[in-house]
């Protein structure tokens, strides 16, 4: 049996196929724009995903055969709102994870209703990119378009919906709305109300690895699926990312170099840390996560290539880095603002330090080297809360350069481990299809027997000290620019 991952990303939906030991046996994708109304705004059709969808399945029923899949899983972008009117019509363009219009809603949560009360009814406080907030600016912007909204859903979820008919979620992905109880994994009335909406708006919530329900008899038809194939409830991004790298046990660390940047703990236990430092949301596994994220990081790197170097070839422009610890240029990654640690959508991209003799390759190895001290703060605060970090997995187009997960041991001093596939989320939600199947007893074990170390990549004493100076001058930046970036936002 064969068993497909859809990993609904930002800039591409890419599609994983794999048989029932975790083999796989062929991959797709589609690639879809994004846009950006406003400087700090960002959003996607729903309807260019699902062509997107649409185009990958025919590239990949010229692999495979379509009809041998016996379950469809989802690993998807976080936090999109995603509305639809009483004919199911997409009322607006999603807002997405990384788009930060939503400053005044979020000081109305944790201020005026305040964040100890948010973060006791969800285990998380206000942040620009969850889903509440934006519900809130509709509601406040867009009276008209609030006014028709009969469903509100994630973006993998649209997809499921439209495979299947159902009108479902997973407790992994709805953790990052701000609507659920994620302590309990289940709606909370509180933040319902405060939101002005009601419980038949929301999707049903699964479990990841538990079936909705079946693919639609045209659709089936459409895409030549048998028509009793099953559709799986699917993750958020990050949490099948986990799943795709094995990190399904307490105290396993995920570090992800995609359009976003995570640090993704996998625990046992909820626990909320008393600053919301970092999210707590529901794991794929059925347990729970701790996760900082921040918002720009492969894209800081696809944004230096394509639009400012003018190059597609990012492995021969890394060729020309020769030497590590020593730049003097510094670069911080925030071109859409930030999330964690600043939680500040005013704060934007900058270079500091360059000098006349500052090469293409010192900005390029900046730019690598800015994200991944992001990253770093992330994994301080976990750190600081008493989590013990000295092996991490790495996930995500970034990680595929050999440089960056050298970047990533000696600047996070930890060791990197490679995963025999490198598929992240596609591939989770490929397993999370075949646990729903019935394949394995459970989401631990299956990712367990079917993803293995490839590779391990140690820390370097000596670059590990010299990147050790580098972030704490890096790490002054930020509060030393903080004023500046609010005026230049203003
Ligand atoms: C996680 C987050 C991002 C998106 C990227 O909180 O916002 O990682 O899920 O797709």
């Amino acid at each position: 049996m064969l068993y497909l991952g859809v990993d609904l990303g930002t800039s591409s939906i890419k599609l994983v196929v794999m048989d029932e030991k975790g083999t796989i046996k062929g991959t797709a994708g589609a690639e879809y724009g994004l846009s950006f109304p406003h400087p700090g705004w960002s959003e996607q059709n729903p309807l260019d995903w699902v062509s997107g969808m649409e185009e990958a399945l025919k590239k990949l029923s010229e692999k495979i055969n379509l009809k041998d899949v016996a379950g469809i899983s989802f690993g998807g972008q976080m936090h999109g709102l995603v509305i639809l009117d009483e004919n199911d019509n997409v009322i607006r363009p999603a807002i997405l994870w990384n788009d930060g219009r939503t400053t005044k809603e979020c000081e109305y949560l944790n201020k005026t209703i305040g964040q100890d009360k948010i973060s006791a009814y969800t285990g998380n406080m206000a942040l620009t990119g969850f889903t509440a907030p934006k519900i809130l600016w509709v509601k406040e912007n867009e009276p008209e378009n609030f006014k028709k909204i009969k469903k509100i859903m994630l973006p993998k979820d649209y997809l499921a919906y439209v495979l299947s008919g159902v009108f479902c979620t997973d407790v992994s992905d709805a953790s990052g709305m701000l609507l659920l109880d994620v302590k309990n994994r289940k709606w909370s009335p509180e933040m319902l109300e405060i939101c002005g909406i009601t419980e038949d708006m929301l999707a049903k919530v699964f479990e990841s690895y538990e079936v909705v329900g079946t693919i639609k008899a045209d659709i089936a038809e459409k895409y030549g699926f048998n028509k009793d194939v099953k559709i799986i409830a699917g993750a958020g991004d990050n949490a099948a990312g986990a799943i795709g790298t094995g990190t399904t046990l307490d105290g396993m660390c995920i570090v992800s170099l995609g359009t976003s940047g995570t640090v993704f703990i996998s625990c046992d236990d909820y626990a909320v840390d008393e600053n919301n430092a970092l999210h707590m949301f529901g794991h794929a596994t059925g347990k729970y996560h701790l996760m900082g994220c921040m918002l720009s990081a492969a894209s800081s790197n696809k944004w230096w290539m394509d639009e400012i170097i003018g190059t597609k070839d990012y492995a021969e422009e890394q060729k020309a880095i020769k030497s590590l610890g020593d730049n003097h240029v510094y670069y911080l990654p925030y071109l859409m603002g930030e999330r964690t640690p600043h939680n500040n959508p005013n704060a934007r991209g900058s270079f500091i330090g360059m000098t006349m003799d500052t090469t293409r390759a010192d900005m390029t190895l900046a730019v690598l080297e800015g994200v991944t001290f992001a990253l770093r703060d992330s994994l301080e605060i976990a750190r600081s809360l008493g989590v013990k970090i000295d092996t991490i997995r790495a996930t995500g187009g970034g990680a595929k350069s050999p440089l960056w997960r050298q970047l990533l041991a000696n600047i996070m001093n930890v060791n990197v481990e490679i995963m025999n596939s490198e598929e992240g989320p596609g591939y989770g939600g490929a397993i999370l299809a075949a646990v729903g199947c019935g394949e394995y007893k459970d989401v631990a074990t299956a990712a367990g027997e079917i993803v293995k170390v490839k590779e391990t990549l140690a820390p370097e004493k000596e670059l590990v000290e010299k990147y050790e100076k580098r972030y704490n001058v890096w790490k002054q930046l930020y509060p030393a620019l903080k004023t500046v970036f609010d005026d230049v936002a203003k």
